[in-house]
């Protein structure tokens, strides 16, 4: 059930004092976000791949009087356990604490029937979009824990919620990854504080909307800024909502067709 977020007018420092992990956070979605979480208040740990455009948006959030972010250098491609510890270990001793987790990285890969689909292009999409957000998400436990109103937001898409022909490995990683979060959401009720859930963004202006749909006219699509009072709204004012284990969907809370 998605809450409708018509009403609802973010304070300036609605995520002030807060830290938020994002992946994925140089391009598209990721980084709209990680500058409007920043324009918000908050610390943002910036993970991808790119470092001139870690460094480019580094520059614009600190140009922009926000919060200077961390940027951690980060291919999920061939991620393992031992790395996603060493980037928990470098926030615990930086921050103490984590309050968010975004898991946003993701590669959209072949588009092709599974009869005919690459296995070495099938565990490249696993492991990037499914494997990596497991391994963080088990290893950031215990920062998260330690977190003011902590939330780990797995990125879905429809064809997670809906397997569609030819979406190959990217509609099983994000099937696979509404069942992780629903897993962590489930086991950790009344356990911990640590709350799960998952986010659509649904079809948005980006440079893998594009590549998926060719065709489709751009400025048809809100923007990835169109999309930002949904997720603050997830990791600044949602502590009446039971959020643990939701799957939502960002158009359908904000109103966008
Ligand atoms: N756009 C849509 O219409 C739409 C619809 C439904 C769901 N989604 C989901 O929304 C999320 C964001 O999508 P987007 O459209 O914003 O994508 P995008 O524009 O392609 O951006 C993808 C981001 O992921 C990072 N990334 C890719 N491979 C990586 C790797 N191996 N290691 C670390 N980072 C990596 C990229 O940064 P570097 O290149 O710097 O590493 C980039 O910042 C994804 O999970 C996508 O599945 C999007």
């Amino acid at each position: 059930m998605n809450p409708t977020l018509n009403t609802f007018t973010p304070a300036p420092d609605l995520l002030a004092g807060r830290s938020i992990a994002i992946t994925g956070a140089t391009e598209g979605i990721g980084r709209a976000l990680a500058k409007g979480f920043a324009a918000h208040g908050a610390t943002v740990i910036a993970l991808a791949r790119n470092l001139d455009r870690l460094e480019s948006l580094f520059d614009e959030i600190v140009g922009a009087g926000h919060p200077e972010p961390v940027l951690q250098p980060t291919d999920l491609e061939g991620f393992r356990a031992d790395h996603a510890q060493q980037l928990a270990n470098a926030i615990g001793n930086q921050f103490g604490r984590l309050d968010g987790l975004l898991h946003n990285a993701s590669l959209l890969g072949p588009r092709l029937p599974l009869s005919h689909y690459d296995p070495a292009a099938f565990s490249r999409v696993m492991t990037v979009n499914l494997e990596s957000a497991f391994l963080l998400t088990q290893a950031f436990l215990p920062v998260l824990e330690e977190g003011t109103d902590p939330l780990v937001l797995f990125t879905s898409s429809g064809v997670g919620r809906k397997p569609r022909a030819y979406w190959g490995a990217y509609a099983v990683s994000k099937a696979g990854t509404e069942a992780v979060m629903q897993l962590f959401a489930d086991e950790g009720e009344n356990l911990s504080k640590v709350r799960f859930a998952s986010m659509n963004p649904g079809g948005t202006r980006t440079n893998m909307r594009a590549q998926a749909f060719p065709g489709e006219d751009p400025m048809s699509l809100p923007t990835p800024e169109d999309l930002l009072p949904a997720y603050l709204w997830c990791f600044g004012a949602a502590q009446d909502f039971p959020l643990n284990g939701a799957a939502l969907d960002a158009r359908a809370m904000l109103g966008l067709s």
